[in-house]
């Protein structure tokens, strides 16, 4: 028996800089500015969802908050039982929060390294479908979610235990890989047919390392890759293909220092058929540092051969 959790709902970040937030979720994502808070933040959207991101101002520049989406509330309640027959101390949102969130009713816990965790029924849809003015094709979101987050996990056995046995995900793969002189050990979690809309590795310095949004067409990642280059946001990692899930992507820094990831071509996991493995690389190609790209410095010898 699972808790029945359907998909990655809403994420929502601490931002200090809402300005710099708002042109680059418009300009360089392409989503859509659903809602405005009294307090200067916002709230953003993809697809059928209203309400997908919520950006809040705030110090810390990391994620604030999970929201799993589950069916109705028999699943909500069913999960609660769940939690708290592992011992998790669950509080029942207020009306109030519910409505902070656009939902119908919400609850809200910690998972084992300290990430506010939301689970959530009845999420507020919007009346129009949502056409981005920049990504033609669209994002793959709706029944498979907004799409994934890779965490940091204080202690990588407690929250694999906790999001598989307590909240019902599923272990898609792992990937255990020196990247670049640093030893990476990562896990990527299933609730859906989507690859993973979960991944956890090793602790630093912020809670979020990235979270990846799919659009429907190769064009649209270069087309993002060029909106992301002119506005002067830095690449992290270049163009290239992951082994496990096969998305093709890039990875930037958000203005809050955390890294977007934008891809196309996702796998999808059949449970029937599924069988989790162990990948000893991070990418098939590509997904390289700019810096280890750029050209040495000449040294005074080769200075010479040059002449
Ligand atoms: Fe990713």
């Amino acid at each position: 028996m699972t808790t029945g959790v359907q998909q990655l709902g809403y994420l929502g970040f601490e931002v200090s800089d809402t300005r710099a937030w708002e042109s680059f979720a418009t300009q360089v994502l392409g989503l859509g500015v659903s809602a405005r808070q009294e307090t200067g933040g916002f709230t953003l959207r993809m697809d059928g969802h209203a309400h997908r991101l919520f950006v809040e101002p705030g110090a810390a520049d990391d994620l604030a908050f999970i929201g799993w989406e589950v069916a109705d509330g028999a699943a909500l309640h069913a999960a609660v039982e769940r939690l708290r027959g592992a011992r998790v101390d669950v509080a029942v949102g207020s009306a109030g929060d519910a409505a902070r969130r656009h939902v119908h009713a919400l609850v809200r816990f910690l998972d084992p390294s300290g990430i506010v965790n939301e689970i959530f029924h009845g999420p507020t849809m919007a009346t129009e479908p949502f056409r981005s003015p920049v990504v033609a094709s669209g994002f793959v979101a709706d029944d498979v979610g907004l799409g994934h987050i890779a965490v940091a996990a204080v202690d990588q056995e407690a929250v694999r235990t906790f999001y598989c046995d307590v909240l019902g995900f599923r272990l898609s793969d792992r990937i255990v890989a020196d990247i670049h002189g640093y030893h990476a050990d990562m896990l990527f979690l299933h609730t859906n047919r989507r690859h993973h809309s979960f991944a956890f590795g090793a602790r630093r310095d912020k809670n979020l390392f990235h979270f990846m949004l799919e659009v429907r067409s190769m064009d649209d990642v270069g087309l993002a890759f060029d909106r992301t280059l002119h506005s002067g946001l830095r690449i992290m990692h270049t163009l290239g293909r992951h082994p496990n899930d096969r998305m093709f992507s890039f990875y930037a820094r958000t203005p809050s220092g955390f890294q977007f990831e934008v891809g196309c071509g996702g796998r999808e996991v059949d449970d029937a058929t599924w069988e989790p493995c162990v990948h000893d690389r991070i990418s098939e190609w590509g997904h390289h540092p700019p810096g280890l790209l750029a050209p040495r410095k000449a040294t005074p010898a080769a200075r010479e051969g040059e002449r």
